[in-house]
């Protein structure tokens, strides 16, 4: 096997993250570990500051409040928006969900999206009624925007697709797919669920229409989650969900809505959620997403160098893919993999990773995944190689 480089961190905030102490953690794809600033922020908010928002008259729940639209102005202003045109959700599946079923088709009744696709990006548009088209990929797992240039039609709606691989890891050309959408009237929808906590992010250089993530992938809590989308659009979308908050005046009659971002957000929020986010982007943002991504990307290159050398691996996805590497070891089902890996207390990630379409595409049912995060180091990279080693010896028996 060749010596892979290693690479020292660049970031050493390893010690910031109590829940990985000895373990290394590579599966933060799925869903990321949390820093202590964050679980900080958390048990502040509930033993010290916790109140209802947008309600209450009384001066707690008056900061609660102001703390809820910080986090809203924060999460937009990290991805290049304005506070208004953020929509807190349950997470990036729920975001999509809403602009499927309820952005007006305009009489368009189909939707472009990709051969890589989450399922939460192929699955709310089938269930609103859209005709779903796939981009194929390029060899190495690429969006094929060629192929998407010629496919669309005046027919399509949205042209939607996942900013950051969450198998291949691969990132997309998203200035040139808002270019490519726009040509033909269509509206670009991003999943950014495993770009934010990746790189930097700016809604108004790329040309976006609509961009989603989860808190949960980006350092912070589950159970939130922000569609951002372009102020003209969001006004011409129905409320989806009934109830308080986002009602501006209610009769037995008639009913009337508030403006977006009230508008969709009906009932008591996830409060607490909006402050772990807050925490959550301030921590990245500190560090620097510049940063992050440099680090993963390093990390991607040592990672890929280091598991090439093991004869008996393939690996699938871009060279220069962002912070994810799926692979497998010839002969061995992936949950064997990550089983051995467990034991060696490697945490991977196996199986189909909500991505089905894509599986097909490799012609595999299902792939070991390795995903970093800031703080992620070569520590991990050898923990994973020897891990691999010992599946080869336990399969060679
Ligand atoms: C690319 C991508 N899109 C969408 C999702 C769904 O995110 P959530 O389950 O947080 O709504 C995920 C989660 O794995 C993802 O990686």
């Amino acid at each position: 096997m060749n010596a892979p480089t290693r690479i020292n961190s660049a970031l050493n905030v390893r010690d910031q993250f109590p829940a990985i102490a000895g373990w290394h953690y590579l599966d933060s794809a799925a869903t990321a570990q949390k820093p202590q600033a964050v679980i900080d922020a958390i048990t502040e908010a509930y033993s010290r500051d916790y109140a209802t928002v947008h309600r209450g008259v009384y001066e707690r729940s008056a900061s609660m409040t102001d703390a809820y639209e910080r986090s809203r102005a924060a999460a937009s202003k990290l991805i290049g928006g304005q506070a208004n045109e953020l929509i807190f959700t349950r997470g990036a599946t729920e975001a999509i969900n809403l602009v499927a079923r309820m952005l007006p088709k305009e009489g368009r009744t189909r939707v472009l999206v990709s051969q890589l696709e989450h399922h939460s990006n192929i699955v709310p548009w089938q269930l609103a009624g859209y005709e779903v088209d796939a981009v194929p990929l390029t060899p190495e797992g690429q969006i094929d925007l060629d192929a998407a240039e010629r496919m669309l039609t005046e027919e399509h709606r949205v042209v939607a697709f996942a900013h950051v691989s969450n198998v291949l890891g691969s990132l997309l050309d998203a200035r040139r797919a808002a270019e490519i959408a726009h040509s033909k009237g269509a509206l670009l929808l991003l999943d950014g669920c495993q770009a934010v906590p990746r790189l930097p992010v700016d809604v108004s250089t790329i040309g976006a229409d609509f961009y989603a993530f989860s808190a949960h992938k980006l350092y912070g809590p589950t159970g939130i989650g922000c569609l951002w989308g372009r102020s003209h659009l969001l006004a011409s979308m129905p409320p989806w969900q009934g109830g308080g908050a986002m009602i501006d005046a209610v009769t037995f009659e008639r009913t009337t809505f508030l403006d977006p971002p009230a508008r969709f957000e009906a009932g008591t929020p996830h409060i607490v959620g909006a402050v772990g986010l807050h925490a959550a982007v301030n921590w990245v943002q500190n560090l620097s997403l510049d940063a992050i991504h440099a680090h993963e990307c390093a990390l991607v290159s040592e990672a890929r160098d280091a598991l090439r050398g093991i004869p008996g691996v393939t690996l699938y996805g871009p060279e220069d893919s962002a912070g994810i590497v799926s692979f497998n070891v010839d002969g061995v089902h992936p949950h064997d993999t990550a089983t051995i890996l467990d034991d060696a207390g490697v945490a991977v990630r196996a199986g189909h990773h909500c991505a089905q379409p894509l599986m097909r595409w490799l012609g595999l049912e299902a792939t070991a995944r390795a995903s970093f995060a800031a703080h992620s180091d070569s520590s991990d990279i050898e923990a994973l190689v020897r891990g691999i080693e010992q599946v080869k010896r336990v399969f060679a028996k």
